[in-house]
């Protein structure tokens, strides 16, 4: 999709700046992973856009694996309560693990997949995100590959959504919300 939708103000980032940056941030994996096999995970369901293209950009062999979480507030404003409503299909016992992620924000939901996942005996786990906003962050997490650092604005396009809308965009647009 490359018409932009009502309610866009601007483009953060054009299919084509996306593109060339993927190719860098794929590099800079291949490099740290040379001679391994990667395995992917994403959580459903705006990563798996940034899975595949990221993806299609690397040379080590790579799995990849999804899991669907849902998160809960039990109050307006206070930290969502997550837990798994799909898990992973395989074991990732001695695997290499890459957590791909969409966006991290406040860094709640990537220290709850973090702390799941690291207790399942993974050889090592990475994170690799998107968008990153940091400005954000209330929990400290490790990020080791980001593509684009983002103001406080919220954006679509790229497999984030506005109302599951918008996630099919080429692109990444801020929304006048
Ligand atoms: P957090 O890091 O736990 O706050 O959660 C990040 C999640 O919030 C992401 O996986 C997105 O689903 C959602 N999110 C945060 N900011 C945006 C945005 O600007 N656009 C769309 N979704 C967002
Ligand atoms: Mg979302």
């Amino acid at each position: 999709m490359s018409t932009l939708p009502p309610g866009v103000e601007r483009i953060l980032f054009t299919e084509e700046q996306i593109r060339e940056r993927l190719k860098e941030v794929a590099a800079e994996i291949d490099a740290r992973y040379q001679g391994r096999t990667l395995k992917l995970v994403a959580v459903l369901k705006g990563s798996v856009f940034f899975l595949t293209a990221l993806a299609r950009e690397l040379t080590v062999p790579v799995k990849v694996d999804f899991l669907a979480i849902s998160s809960f507030s039990s109050r307006a404003g206070a930290p969502g309560v997550v837990r798994i409503a799909k898990d992973l299909d395989d074991s990732i016992e001695g695997e290499d693990v890459l957590l791909v992620e969409d966006i991290v924000d406040t860094g709640f939901t990537l220290r709850y997949l973090l702390r799941t996942l690291a207790g399942r005996k993974p050889n090592s786990l990475g994170v690799c995100t998107f968008l990153d906003r940091t400005s954000k962050r209330i929990v400290q997490v490790p990020v080791d590959f980001r593509c684009f650092e983002i103001p406080d604005r919220f954006v679509i396009g790229f497999g984030l959504d506005y109302h599951q809308l918008y996630r099919n965009l080429n692109c990444v647009a801020v929304m006048k919300v």
